[in-house]
């Protein structure tokens, strides 16, 4: 089957009351045009042409090579949007013609497909998706005759209390035969309330030529279409639910599916535990056999097989095999940990490799570092990168000991082996095997408590006669 499509995306979206261009907002991790045009390679057409306008520049760079596109410098309505894109495609030689919009990013292929193979052996001038909806307010309705055969499209703004009880609404999806929709939308009229060119009227003006319109009907949860934050949010739902089950189905545990949000762009094991309040976004990825949450945010991190992170934050990490994550761990860009290692509780790092089998397991800051093997970090120790100017680098050797509470002034080097007394600030590279300690010695006053203790008895002593005076 022979079609080339036209996705009508040039309309700034005002009902979103926000500073981006409809098209463009996010849904799972993608432009909401994105899930549409691949819907439309789905159907697998002869050229797919986009229709933009407002924040042109934005919508094209993340166009893909497949698509061409072209400008509607005035955003005149959905006919005009059609008469512009007609004329960037020049001779269709008799192909039929697919008219999508930009805002509707749960359809899919299979719909689209059907759409285009009903037309193609109804031999009809125009097929249309309809839709009967529970609250049809702010699409265009259906108007049948005795028959039931389709005549009109009303759009809310121009319809009477009559039309706007029918519940038959156009999706704002057709197929149209090319000869007769480009005699059409040259000739449409902005007779209506918006003083638009409309590309429903073209149903009309089929009608009364006497040329055959159908409509193909399919559920309401195929159709939405996104014209405010509301609808986004409904179609988010919808598309994560699809992402999840999808998960599921290739052997992803997920203990609540409804409060886990997993980006289209995300790659997530058979084998994986995924907990509740778990976000997954970007280019993550996370290996069989490791269980995530609860409250896991993850952006730009590869998560290797087998390991556990819950309530922490990672972005532009890497987390190797077997290793542990948290509870309220923050591991920044740049940080590689490698296998069976562990970023415990109340820990940052940055620009730091964590090597094998090494642990920095309590309230640490830990950047621009690198750690060997069988490195243990004591609780509370800290690297002091930065001077006020520049950022510094710390080293740490393979299986040394970094005692409790050792501020690790950089830049600094601590030999394989080496040991730091807990307490200390270290500001001189340790040999290997060494022990440095920084701190004054301990002194202990022998008795001192009971002195102490003895001053203050004498003293409350004091005031209490001082009141019976009085
Ligand atoms: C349109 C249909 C309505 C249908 C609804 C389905 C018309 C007149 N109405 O209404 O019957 O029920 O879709 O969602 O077609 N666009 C352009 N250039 C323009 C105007 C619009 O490219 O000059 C694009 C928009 O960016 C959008 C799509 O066309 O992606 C639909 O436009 P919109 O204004 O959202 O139409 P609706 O009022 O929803
Ligand atoms: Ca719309």
């Amino acid at each position: 089957m022979s079609h080339v499509v036209i996705v009508l995306a040039a309309g700034l979206g005002t009902r979103m009351k926000s500073g981006l261009v409809k098209v463009a907002h996010p849904v799972a991790g993608r432009p909401m045009l994105s899930w549409m045009l691949d819907a439309v390679a789905a159907t697998h057409p002869q050229r797919t042409m986009v229709v933009l306008g407002h924040g042109a520049d934005v919508v094209a760079s993340f166009l893909p090579d497949t698509v061409e596109w072209c400008i509607q410098p005035e955003q005149r309505g959905t006919g005009h949007a059609v008469q512009v894109a007609l004329g960037a495609l020049g001779d269709l030689d008799g192909a039929d013609v697919l008219i999508v919009p930009g805002d509707a990013p749960i359809m899919v292929g299979d719909v689209l497909e059907e759409l285009v193979s009903v037309h193609t052996a109804g031999g009809s001038a125009v097929t249309l998706l309809a839709s009967t909806v529970s609250d049809p307010f702010g699409y265009g309705r259906i108007i049948r005759d005795q028959d039931g055969s389709v005549v009109a499209v009303i759009e809310e703004r121009d319809a009477n209390d009559e039309v706007r009880s029918i519940n038959e609404i156009n999706a704002g999806m057709y197929v149209f035969d090319s000869t007769l929709l480009a005699s059409h939308v040259a000739s449409l009229k902005a007779s209506n309330d918006q003083g638009e060119l409309y590309l429903t009227d073209v149903v009309e003006e089929a009608v009364k030529a006497g040329q055959p319109v159908a409509a193909v009907s399919v559920p309401e949860e195929s159709v939405l279409g996104v014209n405010s934050q509301q609808q986004l949010a409904e179609a988010a739902l919808v598309i994560r639910d699809r992402i999840i089950r999808q998960m599921m189905g290739a052997g992803v545990r997920v203990i609540d599916p409804t409060r886990v949000y997993v980006d289209a762009t995300v790659t997530v094991d058979p084998g994986v535990t995924i907990y509740p309040g778990v976000h997954l976004e970007g280019a993550t990825t996370v290996g069989a056999g490791t269980v995530l949450g609860p409250d896991v945010y993850s952006h730009d991190s590869v998560i290797g097989a087998d390991s556990h992170v819950w309530y922490s934050v990672l972005r532009g990490a890497r987390v190797g095999d077997n290793c542990e994550v948290g509870p309220f761990a923050s591991l920044r860009p740049g940080t590689v940990m490698a296998a069976n290692s562990k970023v415990g509780t109340f820990v940052e790092t940055k620009n730091t490799t964590v090597g094998e089998g090494s642990k920095v397991p309590h309230l640490s800051y830990i950047g621009d570092a690198t750690l060997g093997r069988g490195v243990n970090v004591g609780a509370g120790s800290i690297t002091c990168n930065y001077d006020g100017y520049q950022k510094h680098e710390t080293h740490i050797g393979d299986g040394a000991f970094i005692g409790s509470d050792t501020m690790l002034v950089a830049p600094v080097s601590i030999g394989d082996g080496a040991v730091t007394g807990a307490g200390s600030t270290i500001t001189q590279d340790v040999e290997p095997g060494g022990l440095a300690v920084e701190r004054s010695e301990q002194r202990t006053i022998p008795g001192y408590a009971e002195r102490r203790a003895a001053r203050y008895r004498a003293a409350r002593a004091e005031e209490t006669v001082g009141e019976e005076d009085r």
